[in-house]
C-alpha cells in the first residue's frame, strides 16, 4: 500500500502509441511518481513489451462498454462506450493516490504537485465548463468506490455514453463545491481551445502543463513527413503544428525505434517507415489502408485529410472537369441554398459514380451520395 501513481488506459495498440509518448514525456520532465498503464485484450503481446519497458505496470483489465449508442451518436464519437474501461483505475489499491491521464495527452513540465489535490480534481471542459473534463483527474483507488461509481453507471448510465458524462453525474457537486478541486486548464489545455481562443493561447501557452489532443487532432493520426521529421497539423489549425510536433519529436526518439511490423493496426505501418527516407508508395498506401480504418472506427479527420474541402476535391478530379469550369465548394449560407446545393452534390456524386462517403459540414451524419440522399 502507498505510492502516487500516474495512470493511463490503451485498448489497442494505435492508443499505446500514445500511451508510450505520454510515460517518456513523463520522464523526460523527472517526475518521481509511478506509470502504471491499463490494458485490454486488444494489445498485442509485442506491444505491451513495449510498455513494460517504460510502464512499472501493465495491468490487463476487462473491457466495459456502455454501449449506449444514442449518447455516444450525440458526442459524434461512436467507440467512445469503452471508455468506461477507465473506471478500473479505481482499483489500483496498491497506490495511495493516482492522476489518470488519457492517452492522447503529453506533459511538457513537471506537476508532480498534482497529488497534492484531493479526489476528485480536474480541469473544465472546454465544450461545457460547468463539467470537468475526465482526460486528466485526481482520484483515490478503492474498491468500494470502484463498486460505487459501476452501480451508479448500471443503474444511472451516462449522459454522453462515455465516462467523462458518467464521472460528472457520480462527483456532481464539482461545479460548485470546492475550488481546490478545479484545475487550472494548464493540467488540461485541450488542443481544440487553441483555436477558439487564440489570444489566451499566445497569452498563457507558455504555462502549459499538459496538453490534451481531444477529438480529432490525435498525434498518430496527422501526415508526418519522413524525410523532412515535419508534422503537418490538420486543415486550418497551424498554431497547433509545435504541439504536434514535440509529440512527434518524442516519437522518433524514444518509440519508432522499439515498433515492430507485428504490432496491429497504424502501430504496425509506422513501424514500417524509415525516418531520414521519403515514404515508398507501399508505405504510403499501408498507412492510407489504416488512416481508413481509423475513418471506419470512428476516427475521422473531418478537419484535415478527409475534410469537405478534400473530397470535393476529389470529385472534381474524377470528373476530370477543366479548372476553369470547376463549380466551387458550397457555402453555408442559408439553409434553402445549402440544401439545393447538396442536392446538386449528390447529383455530380451519384453521375460520377464514385464510391465516396461524403461528411457534410457541420453535420455528422454520413450521408452515401449514391442514391441515399434525400430528396428534399
Ligand atoms: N481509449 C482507448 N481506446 C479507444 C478509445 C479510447 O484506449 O479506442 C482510451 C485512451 O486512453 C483515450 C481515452 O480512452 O485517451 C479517451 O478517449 P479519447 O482520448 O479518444 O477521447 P477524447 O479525449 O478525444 O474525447
Ligand atoms: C471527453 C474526454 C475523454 C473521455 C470522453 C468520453 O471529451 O476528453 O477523456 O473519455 O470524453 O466521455
Ligand atoms: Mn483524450
Amino acid at each position: 500500500m502507498g505510492g502516487y501513481a500516474w495512470v493511463t488506459l490503451a485498448t489497442n495498440d494505435a492508443y499505446s502509441l500514445g500511451a508510450l509518448v505520454l510515460a517518456h514525456s513523463l520522464r523526460r520532465v523527472g517526475t518521481k511518481y509511478e506509470l502504471a498503464v491499463l490494458v485490454t485484450p486488444g494489445v498485442t503481446s509485442m506491444m505491451r513489451e513495449k510498455l513494460a519497458a517504460v510502464f512499472s505496470l501493465v495491468q490487463e483489465v476487462n473491457v466495459l462498454d456502455s454501449k449506449d449508442e444514442a449518447n455516444l451518436a450525440l458526442l459524434a464519437r461512436p467507440e467512445l462506450g469503452i471508455t468506461f474501461t477507465k473506471l478500473h483505475c479505481w482499483r489500483l489499491t496498491q497506490y495511495e493516490k493516482c492522476v489518470f491521464v488519457d492517452a492522447d495527452t503529453l506533459v511538457v513540465r513537471n506537476c508532480d504537485e498534482l497529488f497534492e489535490r484531493e479526489e476528485l480534481s480536474a480541469a473544465p471542459d472546454v465544450g461545457w465548463p460547468d463539467c470537468f473534463n475526465s482526460g486528466v483527474f485526481v482520484f483515490k483507488p478503492s474498491q468500494q468506490t470502484f463498486a460505487s461509481i459501476t452501480a451508479f453507471a448500471a443503474a444511472k448510465g451516462s449522459f454522453d455514453g462515455g465516462d467523462q458524462g458518467l464521472l460528472n453525474m457520480y462527483f456532481n457537486d464539482w461545479a460548485r463545491k470546492d475550488i481546490s478541486k478545479h484545475l487550472p486548464f494548464i493540467y488540461n489545455m485541450c488542443s481544440t481551445a487553441t483555436y477558439s481562443y487564440l489570444p489566451a493561447f499566445k497569452q498563457f501557452g507558455e504555462d502549459v502543463r499538459i496538453i490534451h489532443f481531444i477529438g480529432i487532432t490525435k498525434p498518430w493520426l496527422q501526415y508526418f513527413d519522413t524525410l523532412t521529421g515535419i508534422v503537418q497539423p490538420p486543415a486550418g489549425t497551424p498554431h497547433l503544428q509545435p504541439l504536434l510536433q514535440l509529440w512527434w519529436n518524442i516519437f522518433c526518439d524514444k518509440v519508432h525505434p522499439q515498433l515492430s511490423p507485428a504490432m496491429a493496426g497504424l502501430a504496425g505501418a509506422l513501424a514500417q517507415m524509415t525516418l531520414g527516407e521519403p515514404r515508398s508508395a507501399e508505405q504510403i498506401a499501408l498507412e492510407e489502408h489504416m488512416r481508413k480504418q481509423s475513418w471506419e472506427q470512428g476516427q475521422i479527420d473531418y478537419m484535415g485529410r478527409d475534410s469537405f474541402d478534400n473530397i470535393w476535391k476529389k470529385i472534381c478530379e474524377t470528373l476530370s472537369l477543366a479548372p476553369s469550369r470547376q463549380p466551387s465548394p458550397p457555402k453555408t449560407t442559408s439553409e434553402d441554398e445549402t440544401k439545393s446545393e447538396k442536392k446538386e452534390e449528390a447529383e455530380v456524386a451519384k453521375e460520377a459514380n464514385t464510391d465516396l462517403i461524403i461528411q457534410s459540414e457541420g453535420n455528422n451524419e454520413i450521408n452515401s451520395p449514391a442514391g441515399t440522399e434525400d430528396s428534399n
